[in-house]
């Protein structure tokens, strides 16, 4: 193996030791499979190819300070993969074969779990794509689940380095009684052409508003949204985003601290009031966003206008609060009053 250097590790594609894959044929799941070659053949007809019957997950496993390897609520992550399956009118497993997958791949990749001390973990990446051959429009009715890994570290920049963004309001990632809440792997595609524009011009997100009439916020490409007003966290509610695990673990984090928690629409203009602005993901942990433009069109030059928020270069102080206490939990580091992690048996 490889000698990984576990800092500065970044999110990036990484080979480790095995991937999972277990099949649905015949309407039932067959025996999970260990494969050391994370090439897979797969008929050049199959449904998630051509129309996109693909969803996914992604939670982390974390070596802790008592040496013990945490994975953070994948519970949750399994009813979402469900929730998100049900969207494709496709199979789903189980919470308990979700469970078990995800136990045995950080096992088997044990080798990739970063040490402890290193704001790093394991990035557990669920893979369920509609696999029979097909010609027609339809839901697939065989499936393949995979269960891939890699080391990670900072999304963007460094640890809690402040990001910025840009709303663009000529693209929508996703419709008003569209797919936005489900992890389908079309949303994605449908946000790559933003966040390319946005990413050309010194952006690293793209916030993207209600699409019905632009006039809230809903979430940025592959996060939720927060803002901090004195006490308050306030967080948009919206049926197009994705109901991010990270965000309701912040909300009962910010609620068990003594802040007041507002889940509600939020207007694009409030943010002249935030003290603080992140973007809460399993990917971004919190990562705290500087400043945000708002554009008529993303590919004029012109800025409507800029909202700024707490520093160019540091954590707001609210912020780092609610990120210590869910890394906190994540790592070990503190109790975890919410029975939130699943232990990992070496
Ligand atoms: N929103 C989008 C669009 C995402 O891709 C993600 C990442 O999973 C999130 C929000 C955050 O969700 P979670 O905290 O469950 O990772
Ligand atoms: C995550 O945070 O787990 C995500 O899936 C976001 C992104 C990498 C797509």
């Amino acid at each position: 193996m490889e000698t990984i250097n576990w800092d500065n590790l970044g999110f990036a594609y990484r080979k480790t030791a095995t991937i999972l894959r277990c099949t649905y044929k015949d309407g039932a799941w067959g025996e999970v499979e260990s494969l050391t070659d994370d090439n897979i053949a797969i008929s050049s007809f199959a449904g998630c190819l051509h129309y996109s019957i693909e969803c996914f997950e992604g939670l982390k496993a974390f070596r802790g300070k008592d040496g013990k390897v945490r994975i953070f609520r994948p519970e949750e992550n399994a009813r979402r993969l469900q929730s998100s399956a049900a969207s494709l009118f496709i199979p789903a497993p189980s919470e308990e074969l979700f469970i078990s997958m995800c136990r045995r791949l950080v096992k088997e990749n044990i080798d990739y779990l970063p040490p402890y001390g290193h704001n790093a973990s394991l990035y557990i990446r669920p893979t369920l794509i509609g696999s029979n051959p097909q010609l027609g429009v339809k839901s697939s009715n065989e499936v393949v689940l995979y269960m891939l890994c890699s080391p990670v570290g900072a999304y963007v920049g460094g640890t809690l380095q402040p990001c910025n963004a840009v709303i663009a309001r000529n693209h929508d990632r996703a419709a008003t009684y569209g797919t936005g809440r489900f992890k389908v792997g079309g949303n994605y595609a449908a946000s790559l052409y933003a966040l390319n524009i946005a990413h050309q011009q010194g952006y690293s997100a793209v916030l993207h508003l209600d699409p019905a009439e632009h006039r809230f916020i809903d979430e940025f490409n592959s996060s939720n949204f927060f803002g901090i007003k004195g006490n308050t966290y306030i967080t948009p509610k919206s049926d197009s985003i994705l109901p991010s695990i990270t965000n309701k673990s912040l909300i009962t984090v910010a609620e068990h601290l003594g802040m007041t928690v507002e889940r509600r629409q939020v207007p694009v203009e409030e943010m002249d009031t935030f003290e603080e602005v992140g973007e809460c993901g399993t990917a971004v942990v919190i990562t705290p966003v500087s400043y945000i433009d708002d554009k008529t069109r993303l590919e004029d030059k012109d800025i409507t206008k800029r909202y700024s928020f707490y520093s160019d270069t540091e954590c707001g102080p609210k912020s780092l609060r609610l990120y210590r206490m869910i890394t906190g939990i994540q790592y070990g580091e503190i109790e975890d009053p919410f029975g939130w992690c699943t232990f990992v048996e070496e």
